[in-house]
């Protein structure tokens, strides 16, 4: 393609390679960073833009998270989010990462409603997001999933499964709020994230379970990554949704984000910055930004 054919006049995209170059993430990629103790840099996003440029950051992990529901379409809850919708922005995002010839491994999330059924119901789904351009499907919740997640992996889905704070069932589980403090709580997200990785999944974002918790189960867990959120440090890798860490939100920003906007020039500077942060430890800070 001429740099001419990929100018438009909304937004720049230029067909530029990443910087610094890096070898496409890919299953083997991540499990070598884990290997050598670099930590995991994800990102949610949700259009071309933006991705292109958190892979030109050097995030490595991009999530088409269905918190687009919020921060996209205003709603209260990702619950009305759908798998049309789903497949749409991971299309945009991948298309975007495509263009800047990006490497970045993007996950794209199973909505509320599009793996609860059945197994053949959650390949589906899986397989929409895959053709969609994802490399990796997320899904919630422990106990049932397990078998639905056996299923994903032995027919070649790589899976991230999803604990703790789990947004899609945040009416069963009375609010969103920290999972896991009491013993019971604990030893059932334990049973749960040793089942996932028997299982085959390959990540599991835990989302606002205590610090101490949360490194105790990534250490039990050397073939899935723990990827947190409101966690702590102690996991394999974390991920920001990208409004809140750009600080782009009118209400209370919630206690495990940090604004990298606040002292960067630019977007890509501040994604570049919370890589950083996050690769060398000082992000999250687990007296400020866990439980
Ligand atoms: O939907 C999402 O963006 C998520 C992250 C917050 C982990 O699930």
């Amino acid at each position: 393609m001429t740099e001419t054919s990929t100018r438009t006049p909304y937004g720049t995209l230029p067909a530029a390679a990443p910087l610094p170059p890096r070898k496409p993430i890919s299953l083997p990629r991540l499990n070598e960073m884990r290997a050598r103790g670099e930590k995991i840099a994800m990102l949610t996003a949700y259009d071309a833009t933006f991705a292109a440029v958190a892979d030109h950051a050097g995030v490595d992990c991009l999530l088409v998270g269905d918190s687009l529901g919020m921060v996209c379409q205003g709603r209260p809850s990702t619950v009305g989010v759908t798998l049309e919708q789903m497949c749409y922005h991971t299309e945009s995002v991948v298309r975007g990462v495509r263009r800047v010839q990006g490497t970045v491994w993007i996950i794209g999330d199973l909505p509320f409603g599009s793996y609860q059924e059945s197994r053949e119901q959650a390949m589906r789904s899986a397989a929409a997001l895959l053709q969609a351009g994802a490399h990796m499907v997320k899904l919630e919740g422990g106990g049932w999933t397990v078998e639905t997640v056996r299923f994903l992996v032995e027919r070649g889905v790589p899976v991230c499964a999803h604990l703790g704070l789990t947004p899609q069932t945040v009416h069963a589980i009375g609010g969103y709020r920290v999972q896991g403090r009491n013993d019971a709580e604990a030893q059932q997200l334990r049973r749960d994230a040793l089942a996932l990785q028997d299982a085959g999944a390959s990540m599991l974002v835990l989302e606002m379970v205590p610090a101490a918790l949360a490194a105790d189960i990534t250490q039990q867990l050397p073939r899935c990554h723990t990827i947190g959120i409101g966690s702590g440090r102690g996991t394999a890798g974390q991920v920001l949704v990208m409004h809140d860490m750009l600080g782009i939100h009118l209400g209370k920003t919630p206690r495990f984000v940090r604004n990298f906007m606040e002292g960067a020039a630019s977007v890509r500077d501040a994604m570049a910055a919370y890589v950083a942060a996050v690769k060398d430890g000082s992000f999250p800070d687990d007296r400020q930004h866990a439980w």
